[in-house]
Formats: structure tokens, sequence, C-alpha cells
């Protein structure tokens, strides 16, 4: 099995060269043109079958191992953020204002080294793998849904039907060596609201003939901070966060109306129920005693990314063989970010992983989304073994 590291660390001058090539040519959801076609052509080139276009642009590779069994799914996002790099690397974008801020370039290099070591063990797979290289993972941009529900509305866990999946991101909380492999929660659903509270305007000098919006704003986000702290238990956890208040013209005008976005984050579904419902009650209820009207919206962005027991234990066993020298933690690791992949893995039982990245000797510790973001690429290796041999355990 740790024949699979090592084939893993002889690749590394391809995964590298792949992985700054996407580095220095970012592109944003729904326009990795340059990267699919990348994809789709190394793809290609080892025979493997190749379907462009699947969620606009998105790539899916099918590999039939040499004896029958389930379909495993792979996933590897491929989109960049709206970020204006600052790394001062020798790889740094070349698209000004866009950057590989998260570490997919990442993602789809390892993806495409797996592909090269699995596509070499064919004979050895009981089973079929579909390299599912996704847009867009880290927003909508412009469209109604995110890469992962819009390669499903296409078809990406039909013909052949998906049995599992297995995903991985590399990740800069946690210094090189570190890999997380837990059952469970692993990162939290989102939802984002906006609400509008409409009084009355007015002069700033008679308030009595207005009704104030911003004052009712503000005992709305006071009164919110008690659905975390009363309403979920102490052992669970929540997150509601007003991120932006707007309204008002002037210094002397009460204005008609203010408006405020933000966003709940919870892992339970039971949680999120709760917490969804009292923001609704305790906004309606607070206006309402201020003599204001409130209109609440609350849009789902993603549902909590939940690790199945089954897949996830044996991915476990895998990485310890895979990276002896790795620190193994298995304990639940909860962060408050959204995943698309939570989409896939509510219809699929399915494995999402993290290996840490960071390197502070180097000074690659800047975090996810920082204009500094970068990695220690030696994670790479990791990612593409513990990916590969775990496939290679799935599918014996
Ligand atoms: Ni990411």
């Amino acid at each position: 099995m740790t024949d699979l590291f090592n084939e893993a660390k002889s690749l590394f001058p391809y995964t590298q060269s792949l992985r700054r090539d996407f580095h220095m040519h970012p592109e944003l959801g729904f326009k990795e043109i340059r990267t699919g076609g990348i994809v789709a052509k190394e793809l290609e080139a080892l025979g493997i079958e190749v379907t462009k276009g699947v969620g606009k642009t998105g790539v899916v590779g099918l590999l039939e191992g040499g004896k029958p069994g389930p379909v495993l799914l792979l996933r590897f996002d491929m989109d960049a953020l709206p970020i204006l790099e600052d790394t001062g690397a020798e790889y740094a974008s070349q698209n000004s204002g866009i950057m590989h801020a998260c570490g997919h370039d990442g993602h789809t290099a390892i993806g495409l080294t797996v592909a090269k070591i699995l596509n070499a063990h064919k004979n050895e797979i009981a089973g079929t793998i579909k390299f599912c290289f996704q847009p867009s993972e880290e927003g909508f941009n412009g469209e109604e849904v995110g890469g992962a529900e819009m390669m499903m509305k296409d078809g990406v866990l039909e013909n052949p039907k998906v049995d599992m999946s297995l995903s991985l991101h590399l990740w800069n909380e946690k210094p090189l060596g570190w890999i997380n492999v837990a059952k469970g929660p692993v990162m939290a659903g989102a939802e984002e609201f906006k609400v509008k509270i409409i009084g009355k305007g007015g002069h700033g000098a008679i308030p009595e003939a207005a009704v104030d919006p911003v004052v009712c704003a503000a005992q709305i986000v006071s009164a919110a901070q008690t659905i975390v702290s009363r309403n979920v238990s102490p052992t669970q956890t929540a997150v509601v966060s007003f991120t932006m208040i707007n309204g008002g013209t002037a210094f002397n005008i009460i204005p008609q109306e203010v408006t405020m976005e933000g966003t709940i984050r919870t892992f339970e579904p039971r949680v999120r129920e709760t917490v969804v419902r009292r923001f609704e009650e305790l906004i309606k209820g607070v206006a309402s005693a201020m003599g204001c009207q409130a209109e609440v919206n609350v849009n789902r962005i993603s549902p909590a990314l939940i690790n199945a027991d089954e897949v996830t234990a044996k991915v476990q066993d895998t990485a310890s063989r895979v990276l002896p020298q790795a620190t193994h933690d298995n304990s639940p690791y909860l962060t408050m970010g959204a995943e698309d992949m939570a989409f896939m893995q509510e219809k699929i039982a399915g494995c999402y992983f993290f290996i840490g990245s960071n390197n502070a000797e180097k000074h690659l510790d800047y975090g996810h989304h920082h204009p500094k973001f970068d990695f220690d690429e030696q994670a790479l290796v990791s990612g593409v073994a513990l990916m590969s041999a775990a496939v290679m355990d799935i599918l014996k």
C-alpha cells in the first residue's frame, strides 16, 4: 500500500507543474474554460472517456476497472476567487484580480494525478471511477445554483449511477502532515438571509410622527443574539451573523426602511429548523412590537456536509496505512465554512477529508481566501496518495 505513496511522490513534478499552471491562469466559477480544457486533454491522453459541459464548465471522466463493482465518484473543484493576488510567487496569477486563494488549483492537479495512477492500476480495480471536475464551488456566480448542483442537474450522479463519493480539501488551518478523516458532520449548512424593516419616514427632530426602522433594526440585531445563546443547546452549535445593514440618506431624516443581510450556519437539520424558525418569529415579533413591518427571506445555500460512517471508516483505515508518517486526526473536525459537495453527499454516501497544508517556516500559512494564501506543495503528494489508495481499497 505504501507503494501508492511512492507512486504519488514520483509523480510530484507532474502534479506540481499542473498546479502551478492552474495557479497562473485562474478562472472564476462557470468560466473554467481553459482549466476544464486541460483536464479533458489530460484525461483523454490516458484513454479515459470524457464528457465536457456537465454543469456548464464541468468535466467528467469515466474509468472502468478490470472487474465489475460499485461506482465511485471522485470530486475535485476547479474555480478561483475574485481576489488580487499578493503572494509574490513566481507562479502568481496572470489574471489580475482573480486568484486561486482556496487551493482548488491543487485539487484539480491532485485529481489528474490520481487519474494517472488509477488508470495504471485499472485491472486491479473492481468497479467504475467517475472523475468529477466541478466548476463554481465558491458561489453561484450569477446562476441559480452552484457547481455541484449544476452538475447534478446534468445527471452527474446517474449513468452509471453513483454509489459513493470521495473528495478532499487542502487545509491551511493545519500544518503539513496533519490528516483529518472524520465521521459525521464536517462543514456547516449555510443560509443567506435578507430582512427588510419597514417603518414610517420623517424628520429626525420629530420622531413621534415617524416609526423608526433604525431603532427597530438595532433591537432585532441584539435580540437575534439570543437565538444561539437561548434556543440552541449549549452542546450544539450555530451561527447567526448580520453582516450588512443599510438605511438612511441624511443626518436629519428618519428613513422609511432598513435592510439587513447576513448568514446562518448550522450542522444538525433539527438545529437548523429551530434557528430559522426562531429567526423569523423573533424578527416579526420585535418589528410588530415597535410598530414596524418585517419581510424576512431565508435562502438555503447548502446543507451541512456529513460524512457517511462506512466509507469514512475505510478511508481512515487506508490513511493510517498509506501515510504512516502523518498525524492522523480522526476526531470530529467541524468548520463553519460551507461546501457544496454537501448536495452530493445528501444523496450518496461520501467521505470528505482534509489534508493539512500550511508551513509556517516557509511563510505558507495564510488562511483560505487571503491575498497571500499559498500552501506547501508537499501536501499534494499526501492528497494524491490517500485518494488513490482509498479508491483501491474501496474498489478491491
Ligand atoms: Ni475551497
